[in-house]
């Protein structure tokens, strides 16, 4: 299977996980190919809290991504005052093909969100809107401040397995 993994991260979190998925895919014997969302700048902590609040898009310099080709795509992106990075927001509208391809979602965030977040709804809502089809299986990463893991829920390793399971 062909496995995409879609994902911003500003401090390198939400890329940990990512490598990890995509580890965990590879051990399974999928082809994966990570993109990671680029910021025309980086925003700073206040844009980034004002801009999550609003879900106002910010510039990126990725070109169009086409997903057509991928059995299953996983998107993730940290979590800025209860919202999802809206820099996922402006890559998912940048995406084309999705065309029911399967999409599962993960997070990093500080402790804040949990099983049946908002945040994480809000992501789906912009993959359903391009016609994503999206799979219940969610992971959400509780980080502390130096980058270091303090919480899976569920582990990396059984997010990936009970996606393709899934399928
Ligand atoms: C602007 C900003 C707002 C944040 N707001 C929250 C929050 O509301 N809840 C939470 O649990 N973590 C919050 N965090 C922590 C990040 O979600 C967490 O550190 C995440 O893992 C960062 O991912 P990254 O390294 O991929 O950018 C915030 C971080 C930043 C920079």
């Amino acid at each position: 299977m062909k496995i995409g993994i879609l994902f911003y991260s500003k401090s390198g979190n939400t890329k940990q996980i990512g490598e990890r998925i995509k580890k965990q895919s590879e051990k399974k014997n999928h082809a994966v190919d990570i993109v990671e969302v680029n910021p025309e700048s980086e925003p700073g902590f206040f844009k980034a809290s004002f801009s999550a609040i609003r879900q106002k898009q910010l510039p990126i310099t990725n070109d169009t991504f086409d997903v057509s080709s991928y059995d299953l795509i996983f998107v993730g992106c940290p979590i800025w005052v209860g919202k999802p990075a809206p820099l996922i927001k402006s890559m998912i509208q940048k995406t084309t093909g999705f065309d029911n391809t399967k999409a599962s979602v993960f997070i990093t965030c500080g402790g804040g969100e949990k099983p049946g977040s908002n945040a994480v709804d809000l992501i789906k809502y912009y993959l359903q809107n391009q016609q994503a089809n999206i799979l219940d299986e969610t992971l959400i990463v509780h980080m502390n401040r130096k980058g270091k893991i303090r919480k899976e829920i569920p582990s990396v390793e059984d997010f990936v397995n009970n996606t393709l399971e899934s399928l």
